[in-house]
């Protein structure tokens, strides 16, 4: 694996001398947020030795060295999914070779259902702390030294100073701050009303099919994870009304504009360190 790894890094920097220190991975409809980046060197993940191509509408598939107010930004347009088929160490295979490219932040995003009443469609939620309801590790077998170690603390998996960071850029930007718990489970059916309710009651606010197993592994490799989620939807049972892709992609377009400005100023208040 690590040879893998090597050998997609060696690509990347065969195509850019950049180092970017802050990392972003764009979710469900998130992914026009590279529109707002200037000068961009784009990069198919098509080309990239080891990495996939990705297969869900709404995930562009490229990883995208682009700057904001100059600060060097490194997005990753589009993920993978463990519903599409692929095995953990391929999920997980983009932000391992982001950290070994020097990426030391890293702020995943995603579309979720809102589990907690307290949410509406196009909130913007600051992850606290996650549940990995998927019953697999990226971590299982073999520790990859090279990586982390074997047995990795997970206390802070959402790192404390980038959400404070975080939390700086949404009261510039006068939006309400809200945090939660996010669900991460495999999908792809959407979740019954029963799950749901079983998810609330175990301490969940927020539910979506990615995020988890790369919060863990780019712990394991000591990158500060941030994690913001955009409510498409509340989750099932909860409205009368049934889920749908298109409505995800949807919500998260509307709440495109507020997003973008998050992630700029967010990106900027962690540079500053
Ligand atoms: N459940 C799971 N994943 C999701 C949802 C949901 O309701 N909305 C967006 N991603």
């Amino acid at each position: 694996m690590i040879e893998r790894l090597n050998k997609a890094v060696e690509y990347i920097k065969s195509k850019t001398d950049r180092s970017p220190q802050i990392a972003t991975v764009l979710g469900s409809g998130l992914g026009i947020y590279v529109d707002k980046l200037d000068d961009k060197i784009e990069i198919p993940y098509s080309e990239i030795p080891g990495f996939h191509q990705t297969t869900v509408a709404g995930h562009e598939g490229k990883l995208v060295f682009g700057k904001t107010d100059g600060i060097d930004v490194l997005v990753m347009q589009g993920r993978y999914h463990v519903y599409e088929g692929h095995d953990l160490g391929e999920v997980v295979f983009p932000i391992r070779v982001m950290g070994l490219l020097g990426v030391k932040n890293i702020i995943l995003t995603n579309a979720s259902g809102g589990i907690n009443n307290s949410y509406n469609p196009g909130d913007l939620v600051i992850i606290e702390d996650q549940i990995n309801m998927t019953g697999k590790n990226p971590l299982l077998g073999i520790n990859i030294e090279e990586l982390g170690p074997r047995f990795p603390d997970m206390t802070q998996i959402f790192n404390k100073d980038l959400i404070s960071k975080i939390e700086k850029a949404y009261k510039a930007l006068d939006i309400k701050i809200q945090k939660g718990n996010y669900m991460g489970v495999l999908g792809p059916s959407y979740e019954t009303p029963a799950e749901i309710k079983m998810l609330r009651t175990l301490g969940g606010d927020l539910v979506g099919m990615s995020t988890v197993h790369e919060a863990i592994s780019a712990n394991h490799m000591g990158l500060n994870v941030a994690g913001i989620s955009c409510v498409t939807n509340m989750a099932a049972g909860m409205r009368d009304e049934k889920l749908s892709h298109e409505d995800v992609k949807e919500v998260a377009k509307i709440a495109m504009n507020n997003f973008a400005n998050l992630l700029n100023l967010s990106i900027k208040e962690i540079s500053k360190s």
